[in-house]
């Protein structure tokens, strides 16, 4: 099987909709490899900021994207460590302030146009789970399987507020909510490839769902492209 035959199955949806965490389970259940197509996006914002690039200037964003080096680390169980430029910046990248930045710096057409081929080639046997907002619209169009999951503002922000406060992050639910509706406006509202289901695309509202029920969900519905 080369890559170009690899099965694709494409994860988007909303910050908070849970996609991190059903992509990564889902692709170590298949067995298949894992893009977080986000940490991307929040690899160039960090770097950018690294170089204190100043965030209008397009031409030297698109020649930082190039430039970023991002790699996976793999830790057992866990959530993979990102290096950035060979540094672990993992924790910095899941901040609030890297997750509006890389909102702010996808919404440029040159900085997608400048990642589009690094998330192509993460598709290789035996599979590939690819998790985004473009994932299944513009990335991967022809994947084998595509899923759209989705969940209230509410319960994204309290989700959120759970994982920061057990990180010891001090954050209002109030703060939280405000940040998701302008981030979900901003990705919804941009020219260039905006966060909307794929039209082949099964939605999976996850709202009052634990994640084991929404893992549970997207095996079953992919019974045919199953290994
Ligand atoms: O998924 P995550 O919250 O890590 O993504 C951070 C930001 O990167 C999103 O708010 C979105 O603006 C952008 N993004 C994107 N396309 C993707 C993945 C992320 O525009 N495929």
């Amino acid at each position: 099987m080369n890559a170009a035959s690899a099965p694709v199955l494409t994860i988007d949806g909303p910050s908070g909709s849970g996609k991190g965490t059903i992509s990564r389970l889902v692709a170590g259940r298949l067995g298949w490899h894992y893009l977080d197509s986000g940490a991307l996006y929040r690899a160039v914002a960090v770097a950018a900021g690294w170089a204190v690039l100043d965030l209008s200037d397009h031409a030297a964003l698109v020649r930082c994207t190039q430039a970023t080096e991002v790699a996976f680390r793999d830790t057992p169980g866990g959530e993979p460590r990102v290096l950035v430029n060979g540094v672990d910046a993992t924790d910095e990248l899941r901040t609030e302030t890297a997750g509006a930045a890389a909102s702010a710096i996808a919404a440029i057409p040159e900085v997608r146009a400048a990642l589009t081929a690094r998330q192509r080639a993460f598709s290789r046997p035996p599979g590939l789970v690819a998790d985004g907002r473009d994932m299944g619209t513009v990335i991967f169009p022809e994947a084998t399987f595509k899923v759209f999951l989705t969940a209230s503002a509410e319960e994204r922000a309290h989700r959120r507020y759970k994982q920061l406060k057990d990180k010891g992050v001090s954050v209002t639910i109030d703060g939280l909510l405000q940040e998701i509706v302008a981030r979900d406006a901003r990705d919804a509202n941009r020219a260039v490839a905006p966060l909307r289901p794929a039209p082949d695309a099964v939605l999976i509202d996850t709202t009052g769902l634990a994640v084991e029920a929404v893992v549970a969900r997207v095996l079953e519905l992919m019974p045919a492209s199953r290994p």
